[in-house]
Order: structure tokens, then sequence, then C-alpha cells
């Protein structure tokens, strides 16, 4: 069996050899005596043009009458066809078909809208769209792991079910197997999950960076790449209830450190995608936007920029723009101020760095000025915030002050704090929100389109 891809990739090899391929009819078009499918497999956009004719297979009647959407397995002969609209074709010997398709297939050969091929999800990957969309975020997750794995970075699978809030915002998935309708009532006619499966509340991650400070305080340096969840009611084009996230997390690193892998890993994703997926890229610069690969090029040779939040602050300050939230210190960047800074003011990507301890998670380093914490937020023009790090706060009387300070409990945070106890040390790390990295690579402009089955505030079909 032969891939389109690999016919098109080594013509001179193919021309004249017999091949079987399979894939879905993009077209079916019957011309009495002869006829002819588009058909694609997934391997690339591509189709193959398949030429039949009656006499020379012999169920010509049955392959005419399919419908678009049908599954074949074609053997035959690839012909060379210079000049011609298409570089090759197949001249069948023997088609199967495999799969007939209902007429009401969903997917004509139109352009349908992006919001109608969210209604079928199951179907979109067969559309140009998103085969090279989903072609990319394959391509583009194998980078990230090539990047840190050819460092030496150790890969940790973090765990999905947990009992803590990484980044106490409380937007939690709670996963439970107590009876909710009548659950056991502790003091006050509160739930009492000590009787629950794990002898506690628990909930699906909203981040794998506590445990990942487990693993780099033994292996130094460790990523990892995994499933996040968070109940943000935020029904925006950039969030998702279900997303992956990388996170490395470094040992003996700063903050100056943290930024450098961050930006190293980006252009080195930029970089991998435009080589291995050039016709994909091609599409999205002349379907989706115009100027991308362009762009792209220039962010993967060129340094991002580098700010503080008082300074970035200031800017949106005096640039004299009218937004919607005006800015003030110590108010939380929202995706308005993200984007101007990164679209008018500086038009690359930046790197936001030392915000106000009281907009960030409890973990963050503070800074001498005991009001900043050592974080760094990288913004790119069209998304807002693609990653959010952060050098770690390793002194343990300050780590629990915090704790405290913000009325958690340093109880729930006892291992948490042991690695301050153990050999801490300096580290650093960061997370990378792996589909707006997508959007970013492919200039897609809703997270619902670089998701397989995306799931969002009301939806989970599929
Ligand atoms: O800024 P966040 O919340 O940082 C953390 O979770 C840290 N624990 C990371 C670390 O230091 N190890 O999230 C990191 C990134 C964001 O910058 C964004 O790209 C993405 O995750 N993200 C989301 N992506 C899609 N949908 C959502 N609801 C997201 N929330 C965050
Ligand atoms: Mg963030």
């Amino acid at each position: 069996r032969t891939t389109i891809s690999q016919i098109f990739a080594d013509q001179d090899h193919f021309g004249g050899r017999t091949v079987t391929v399979c894939g879905w009819a993009r077209t079916i078009r019957d011309m009495k005596t002869f006829g002819f499918i588009e058909l694609n497999d997934g391997s690339c956009f591509k189709n193959l043009q398949i030429v039949f004719e009656d006499g020379v297979v012999e169920n010509f009647k049955e392959i005419a009458k399919q419908n678009v959407g049908a599954s074949f397995v074609v053997t035959g002969t690839v012909v060379l066809t210079p000049g011609a609209k298409q570089p090759l074709e197949v001249k069948a010997a023997a088609i199967e078909v495999e799969g007939p398709s209902a007429p009401e297939y969903p997917l004509q050969k139109k352009r349908h809208s992006v919001e109608y091929l969210r209604t079928i999800a199951h179907l979109r990957p067969r559309t140009n769209l998103f085969s090279a969309a989903f072609r990319v975020r394959s391509v583009a997750a194998h980078a990230i792991h090539c990047f840190f794995q050819d460092q030496g970075f150790v890969y940790v699978h973090t765990p999905i079910i947990t009992a803590s809030d990484c980044e106490g915002a409380g937007e939690m998935f709670r996963v439970t197997t107590l009876d909710m309708e009548n659950p056991p009532r502790g003091e006050g006619g509160a739930v009492d999950y000590s009787q629950d499966f794990f002898g506690k509340s628990a909930n699906l991650t909203v981040s794998g960076q506590l445990n990942a400070e487990s693993f780099a305080m033994a292996f130094g340096n460790v990523y990892t790449f995994g499933p996040t969840f968070r109940a943000e009611k935020s029904n925006t084009t950039r969030h998702a209830a279900e997303f992956w996230m990388i996170e490395p997390e470094m040992a003996f690193c700063d903050l100056q450190g943290d930024m450098d892998v961050a930006e190293a890993m980006i252009k080195y994703i930029i970089n991998t995608v435009m080589e291995k997926c050039p016709d994909e890229m091609a599409f999205f610069n002349s379907f989706v936007d115009k100027g991308l690969v362009e762009r792209l090029s220039h962010v993967a040779s060129s340094d991002f920029a580098r700010v503080s939040y008082t300074e970035a602050v200031e800017l949106l300050k005096n640039s004299g723009h009218k937004f919607e939230y005006p800015v003030d210190w110590g108010c939380d960047l929202q995706t308005e101020h993200e984007r101007f800074l990164t679209e008018e003011v500086f038009r690359k990507p930046v790197f936001v760095t030392d915000y106000p301890k009281e907009i960030k998670a409890f973990y963050m380093r503070l800074n001498d000025d005991g009001r900043t914490v050592a974080a760094a937020d990288c913004l790119v023009p069209g998304i807002g915030e693609i990653i959010g790090g952060s050098q770690r706060e390793e002194r343990l009387d300050l780590l629990e002050g915090r704790i405290r300070e913000l009325g958690m409990d340093p109880e729930d945070y006892w291992w948490y704090l042991d690695l301050r106890r153990y050999g801490g040390t300096k580290h650093a790390g960061f997370g990378l929100g792996f589909e707006r990295m997508v959007m970013y690579l492919t200039g897609v402009s809703n997270i619902r389109d670089v998701l397989p089955h995306p799931r969002t505030v009301g939806s989970a079909d599929f």
C-alpha cells in the first residue's frame, strides 16, 4: 500500500509502476465509458486522480454510482502526465468499493464555513483546512519532544487527577464517586469528601507544574506534555476547557534562562513546521492568514522583546489608545492590552516580566522590591498570552508565608514545601498552551478549530 504523498514526492520512481492506494473520494465523475475519482488519503493535501474504464475494471457500474465520501482500495498504474492539470494519475486495474457513502454526505465540494464544520467535527478532518491544521499539530507536537529530548530533558507524565489547585484560581473540574444527589455531609452541611474515593476532594489537573518541580529536583531538566483542564467560564476564541500544555521545569535556572529556553523553543517549533509542512503552510498563507509565512520567518530569526510589567503599563497608559478596560499599575493585563503591546507597540513576540504579586500564583519568586514576582508571560501578535512562566520561590519561609497570606493551608502543600527543605535550588519553568501555539503557527483564529474534538463552555459533543 502506497500513500498519495509518497507518490507525489517521488514521481520518477513511481511513474509506470503498479501501486495500491486507499482513501476517500472527494469527487466522482461518471463519463459513461470511463470515469474519474479524486481520491484523498489524508497523507497530504493533494488528491490523486484515478481513471477507471469500463471493461478494464470489472465493476465499472458499481464504482460509477458511488457517492462522494465513499472509501476505495485502488490498484493501478501510475501514469505521469506532464503538462496536464495534475502531474500524474493512476489508471485503475481494479477498484474495490470498501465503504459506500450515503448521498446526504455533508461534505460537498464547496467551501463550508468553519462554524458549520464545527457541527460535524467527526467529519471535518476530511477537509483541506482541518487536514492541514491537524498535520501541523502533529508535527509541532513531535518538534516539541525533539527540542527537549535533544537537550537531555526528561519527559515526565504528571497526574491527571490531583488534589491540589496549582494556579489557585479555583477553576477545577471535580472528580468524585459520591452520589451528589445525596452526598454524605459533615459539619455545617458541607459535603464530606473524606468519604470519597481518595479520602479527600480531588479534581482534574489545571497544571502539572508542582509535580514537575519534584522531578526537576532530581533530574535537573524535565518537561511535561499533557492534557490540562480548566473550568473557566470564558467563552472566547482562545479558551478551552480541555487543552494541552507543555511545561518544562529547570533546576539551577533563573528567569532569564527560563525566557531563553522559551524563545528558543518557539523558534525551533516554527522552523520545524515550516520545513516539514511547506504545503500546509502555503495553504494557510493563501487561505487563512496572508503574510503568515513571512511573519513567522521573521519571528524565527529575530529577538523577542522583553519588557517589565511596570514599563508595559506605562507604555499602555501613554499610548493614547482608548481601552475598554483602563490600565493602571496592579491590574491584570486583559487580552486587548496584551494584543496592543505585541501588535502595536513591539510588533513581535514580547515577554512581559515582573508582575505584581497579587495577580500571580502563590509559587512565584518574590522580587527584591517586595511587591513584584519573577514572572514572564510571552505574548504574541494575534493571540496574546501563549506562555506563562516564572522563577519559583525556593525560600521555604517566604513560600510558606505566601501560602498562609493567601488563606491556603500549608498542610496541603507539605510535599511541595519539602522540596525546599531537602536540597532546594533556584529553579524556573513555564507553560506553553499547545493550542495557542498551533493557532499562532497556522493563523487559525479560533481555538475550536485546532482541537480535534473541542471541549468548551456548553459544548462537549463528539
Ligand atoms: O499561565 P498559565 O495558567 O500557567 C500555568 O499553568 C503555569 N503552571 C505554567 C508553568 O509555569 N509551568 O497557563 C499556561 C498557558 C497559557 O499561557 C496559555 O497559553 C495556556 O496555558 N492556557 C490555555 N489555553 C487554552 N485554554 C485555556 N483555558 C487556557 N488556560 C491557559
Ligand atoms: Mg497565565
